[in-house]
């Protein structure tokens, strides 16, 4: 069995119930994977802190709190009150990157670099020694059900070298479009998290058990 851990991205939960859906996915996940989109990085929208925070309550995994969002450094007082154990930002958006990431740190919580596809993994050399979790996606962000992009492999594979020749020790997330198909090779090109949406929360509650069994092995 692999020591991989899933985070189930609440984006492809029934919203309706989602205080139910954490309660049902809990007992066969490692953390809860939070999509914040803005509507103007990506486009697509979805929640912010006080949702974040009515669901604090119904778990106590770690939220891993995924901003998509043009200004981050507004609201990440907010995330982190609300509840977020993790908080990953865009390298794309940010002004003051070192800033952001530092700031994140103050606050007690993680603090993550996600890169877009087309961003290189060398991008993040400037920035190793201020995070603790590097977030590849494999789909273009903003909707979930999306394709896995399969050339991400390769950068999964170099964000995992570069990780590796560093001084630091950061984990590695991946999120886009997993499957049980694609899965062992997202694990074996170096991903510590994988963030499942789709996969996660196929059928009823009754199956995601079986779901999230058929990710791990
Ligand atoms: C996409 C999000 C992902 C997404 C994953 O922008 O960051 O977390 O919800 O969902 P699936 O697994 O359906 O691609
Ligand atoms: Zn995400």
């Amino acid at each position: 069995m692999s020591t991989v851990k899933i985070a189930p991205s609440l984006l492809a939960a029934n919203f309706a119930c989602l205080g139910e859906e954490i309660k049902a996915i809990e007992p066969f996940a490692d953390m809860i994977h939070l999509d914040v989109m803005d509507g103007h990085f990506v486009p697509n929208l979805t929640f912010g802190p006080l949702f974040i925070k009515a669901l604090r309550s119904y778990t106590s995994l770690p939220f891993d709190v995924h901003l998509m969002v043009t200004c981050p450094d507004n609201y990440l007082t907010e995330f982190a009150q609300a509840g977020a154990n993790i908080i990953t930002v865009h390298l794309e958006t940010c002004e003051n990157l070192p800033e952001t990431l530092q700031k994140i740190r103050e606050l007690g919580c993680k603090a993550g670099l996600a890169l877009k596809p087309d961003t290189p993994a060398e991008t993040l050399s400037p920035f190793l020694h201020l995070v603790d979790l590097i977030l590849v996606m494999t789909v273009e962000p903003g909707f979930g059900g999306q394709s896995f992009l399969t050339d991400q492999i390769k950068k999964i594979q170099d964000v995992r070298a570069l990780v590796a020749h560093s001084d630091y020790s950061i984990v590695i997330e991946v999120d886009g479009g997993i499957s049980p198909i694609n899965a062992p090779a997202v694990i074996e090109a170096g991903a510590d998290i994988i963030v499942v949406g789709t996969a996660a929360f196929k059928g009823d509650p009754s199956h995601y058990a079986e779901n999230i069994e058929a990710l791990r092995h």
